[in-house]
């Protein structure tokens, strides 16, 4: 590759118009370079980032001491299988065990496969007593292997793949009630984003959480907390259910977690954990050396840099902004900020605002239709927040325009 001429963004679309399955709706433009928060295209223009590599780069593109870690760790041991011991392995467990509630990891290499894992567990555990059924909510999104996409309770994901996993059932979010309506002596656990990200940064009601837990207790179920999007600081706290005072018995983890290297965990408490025993359940990449260092200079970055402070300052800003573009612009419904992840539901479909902000050199995300996602680095710098800002406020104003006029 090394002299082989870099193409432009035309030459690399018809590249994969040849080459590559077309799974995925890209913006026609190819990507060459990243820093902090910003972008660059093969043809040389520049973008800030609002939307970081889908939340996986919450320190930003290529953040400098994780860089620096895994070039160290390259030239030492890059991979040994689940077979051996690794001190990274063991410390990075410590690490995020210290942070969260006592639990011990077992790690992979995604989101869907922590939740994979969290699926099996929930099912061994409850195995001796035949309980298999999970209960899920709708607008929540767990992954694309066939376990977590049958857990995602949204129909246009399930489309078409049919006959699904047994044993999910779903609930709507917030509703308590239906939850423990759905409840019977095969029901083995609660799986459940604190904040929904791909549903639409849907925060629940109060209590909402608590309320299950407390079911959970009642019924001897698990309570899985699946933190893929808002876990690793995302939320201004280092795990989104520690603002709501509810502690999960799993929790699963990946997205920010290597700090933008591919890396995925399951945490259990011990009493949990028990029921996975050797030879149940592995990932032959999980929690190899490479990503052990990446994640353990993560975690070190974010501490030694105050990014859980300033990542709920940036939410205060973000917050106050948009609550202000409201006042001023008819298309705004609702604004959801907790720390770094940011919601704002639109009267109408995102996409066209998508579009605009892409034209202004901004990237941002819509999902669920109808409402505008942000998951910008949690070291984003106070000017570049205003400067996106300033570009989104001015889309959305001009489209209110056009949109009330015509
Ligand atoms: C809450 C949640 N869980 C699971 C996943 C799946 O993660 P991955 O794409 O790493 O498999 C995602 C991805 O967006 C997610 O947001």
């Amino acid at each position: 590759m090394s002299n082989v001429s870099p193409l432009s963004s035309p030459e690399t679309i018809q590249l994969f118009e040849r080459c590559v399955v077309p799974n995925y709706n890209r913006f026609p433009v190819a990507l060459v370079r990243g820093e902090g928060s910003y972008v660059w295209d093969s043809e040389g223009n520049r973008y800030l980032d609002f939307f970081n590599g889908w939340g996986c780069n919450l320190l930003g593109h290529c953040p400098p001491p994780v860089v620096e870690a895994v070039r160290d760790q390259l030239g030492k041991l890059i991979h040994v299988p689940n077979t051996w011991y690794t001190e990274l392995q063991g410390r990075w467990a410590e690490a995020l065990s210290a942070r969260s509630f006592g639990g011990q990891a077992f790690f992979c290499n995604s989101g869907t496969e922590a939740n994979e894992a969290a699926i099996k567990l929930a099912r061994l555990s409850g195995s001796s007593k035949r309980r298999y059924k999970i209960i899920t909510f709708e607008g929540g999104f767990h992954g694309r292997t066939l376990g977590s996409t049958t857990a995602t309770a949204q129909p246009k994901y399930h489309r078409g793949l049919g006959p699904l996993m047994a044993g999910f059932v779903y609930a709507p979010f917030g509703d308590l009630d239906a939850a423990k309506g759905l409840i019977d002596a095969e029901t083995a656990a609660i799986l459940i984003e604190p904040i929904q990200g791909e549903g639409g940064v849907r925060i629940p009601p109060d209590g909402f959480l608590k309320g299950l837990r407390d079911l959970a207790d009642q019924h001897e179920l698990l309570l899985i907390f699946d933190e893929v999007q808002t876990g690793c600081g995302r939320t201004g706290q280092w795990f989104a259910y520690q603002a709501f005072g509810v502690q999960p018995d799993v929790m699963t983890l990946a997205k920010a977690l290597c700090g933008g290297l591919a890396g995925g965990a399951m945490l259990a408490t011990p009493a949990a954990a028990k029921s996975l025993l050797p030879g149940m359940h592995a990932a032959t990449f999980g929690g190899n050396p490479l990503a052990a260092r990446a994640g353990l200079a993560t975690i070190e970055m974010i501490e030694s840099q105050g990014l859980l402070e300033h990542a709920q300052r940036l939410g205060d800003l973000f917050e106050k902004r948009l609550r202000e573009l409201q006042s001023q612009c008819d298309l705004i419904r609702e604004v959801r900020v907790r720390g770094v992840m940011i919601g704002i539901e639109l009267s109408v479909e995102g996409a066209e605002a998508v579009r605009a902000c892409m034209e202004r050199r901004l990237l941002i995300n819509c999902t669920n239709a109808t409402v505008l996602r942000l998951l910008p680095a949690m070291n984003l710098a106070e000017e570049q927040a205003h400067e996106g800002l300033d570009i989104l406020s001015d889309v959305l104003k001009k489209q209110a325009k056009n949109h009330f006029s015509s």
